[in-house]
């Protein structure tokens, strides 16, 4: 049953006409044509598919819409802000942390839900949160570079 539900991305409010259960990754995608967030395994074993949600990275593929009201979310199209790139998008360019880079929007905003809440990160937390976001490149030592300096440039010290 199709429903008009208010939704919050990147700051903007968009009425959605949508069962209250299609996968927020589904709005995001095939509603706003925010296309940056990808569809890798639909069953949140992958993490293609993260956003934030109120600062709190989350699988969009398996968040139903009804869950998304009321709060803020995300996307990767949300992180830069007046053409300058996110420290975090920037540090992933710096290092070359990806090949194909289909799974990196997906880590860049893992990434950016670990910074917000513990800003300084060891390599062991940043492998442990991490851990969610499959790389099938295997890029995984240069994104934990990337992650590291990110850090650095948003304060952290470790
Ligand atoms: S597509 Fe959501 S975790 Fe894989
Ligand atoms: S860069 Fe190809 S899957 Fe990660």
């Amino acid at each position: 049953m199709s429903n008009s539900i208010e939704i919050e991305v990147n700051g903007v409010k968009h009425q959605i006409d949508a069962d209250p259960e299609t996968s927020l990754l589904e709005i995001l995608r095939n509603d706003l044509g925010l296309t940056g967030t990808k569809f890798g395994c639909g069953e949140s074993q992958c993490g293609a598919c993260t956003v934030l949600i109120d600062g709190s990275a989350a699988h969009s593929c398996i968040t139903p819409l009804s869950e998304a009201v009321g709060s803020s979310i995300t996307t990767i199209e949300g992180l830069e802000k007046n053409g300058v790139l996110h420290p975090i998008q920037q540090a992933f360019l710096d290092e070359g942390a990806m090949q194909c880079g289909y799974c990196v929007a997906g880590m860049i905003m893992a990434a950016s839900g670990l910074l917000h809440s513990n800003p300084h990160p060891t390599e062991e937390q940043i492998t442990q949160r991490m851990g969610g976001n499959i790389c099938r490149c295997g890029s995984y030592p240069r994104m934990i570079r990337a992650i590291q300096r990110a850090s650095k440039v948003m304060g952290g010290t470790k």
